[in-house]
């Protein structure tokens, strides 16, 4: 007999306080969680601070970045009434299945992920050398997915093998121990949703990349904003047409101006003859979206006391949530549980 179920999917995502958030944050995911995830699932949306500390950091930096991303999902149009918005330290069940999920993983698995080789590679050619944490990254966000029972994780390309990794490791601990994890899975953004860099349209528009004239960040002053897309490199050729491969900077563009217009950027592109007049458009464009967010950001940033209430009540119902699932799995290890 077929079996229906109706409970809502769990989805969890995180996003690391390494740098202020970026229209490519909003665009390529933040927008869907507001518009659609967290009426649709029951969702947690967690500032995953524990991460942050994988790379030289600044404490205060990392202080204010946390409560900034916090107040910036807010003001997109989280709704604490429909999903639970928290700070990942404020929870000690995340590092409490790390240390399990640290004991499940292999240190061959770990060493195999690419950003950490990619980030191995970039430190030693400085002479530097990288966190232990680094290594074991992986095993906190494992840890963050598993602990709720996650069905979702909607993450970019450059996540999924991090998630990859994490069904690996819940099928594993099932299998050696019982049944206590769900195994999620990744849910990338549809393709025209990924926002690159204006000043390098083969890469993506990333918050932890130095200072970049390439990027907006959701706080840029409005002239600010403008000249950077008015700036934005485009193609030899002087023709406006989608084409990811031969065009990438103005196909980035076009994808910005559908995403914020919500049009179609092949569509788009006939409306527009010239590159100036394009980028006027985006520029236009970006701004009315960013107009409002701006603008209840700076009504929560004046009522600190709201945000640490919102902050308070998700971390309750996180804890609430993770705490049985982390002691089943302490106990299923063969942890003697406290009397
Ligand atoms: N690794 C993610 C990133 O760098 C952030 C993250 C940590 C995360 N834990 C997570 C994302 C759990 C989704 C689910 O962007």
């Amino acid at each position: 007999m077929a079996h229906t179920t109706t409970a809502r999917p769990r989805i969890f995502s995180g996003v690391k306080p390494t740098g202020h958030l970026t229209l490519g944050n909003y665009l390529g995911a933040l927008r869907r969680w507001v518009e659609e995830d967290q009426y649709r699932a029951d969702a947690l949306f967690c500032v995953v601070d524990l991460h942050a500390l994988t790379v030289e950091h600044d404490p205060a930096r990392v202080r204010r970045l946390t409560r900034q991303a916090a107040t910036l999902f807010l003001a997109a149009g989280l709704d604490p009434a429909h999903c639970t918005l928290f700070v990942q330290s404020h929870v000690d069940e995340h590092a409490r299945l790390s240390y399990l999920m640290e004991c499940t993983a292999a240190d061959g698995e770990m060493r195999r992920m690419i950003q950490y080789k990619e980030k191995v590679a970039r430190e030693s050619a400085r002479g530097r050398s990288v966190r232990l944490s680094l290594l074991t990254y992986p095993a906190l966000m494992a840890a963050d997915i598993l602990a709720y029972g996650t069905n979702e994780v909607p993450v970019g390309d450059d996540q999924t093998q991090h998630v990859e990794l994490t069904r690996d490791l819940a099928r594993r601990f099932n299998q050696r121990y019982g049944p206590v994890f769900t195994v999620p899975r990744a849910t990338p953004p549809p393709v025209a949703a990924r926002v690159m860099d204006l000043q390098d349209p083969l890469s993506k528009m990333g918050k932890s990349h130095a200072e970049g004239r390439g990027i907006v960040y959701l706080l840029d002053e409005t002239d600010v904003v403008r000249k950077k897309i008015m700036r934005a490199v485009t193609d030899s050729g002087s023709d406006v047409r989608y084409d990811r491969e031969e065009r990438p900077g103005v196909s980035n563009l076009l994808d910005v101006l559908a995403a914020c217009t919500g049009g179609k950027p092949e569509v788009l592109a006939e409306e527009y003859t010239s590159y100036g007049a394009l980028k006027g458009a985006v520029a236009e464009a970006v701004v009315e979206v960013l107009r409002p967010l701006r603008a209840r950001h700076a009504e929560l940033s004046a009522d600190p006391g709201y945000v640490d209430g919102v902050l308070r009540a998700g971390a309750e119902r996180a804890r609430a949530l993770a705490r049985p699932r982390v002691d089943a799995a302490y106990a299923a290890v063969g942890l003697l549980p406290p009397a």
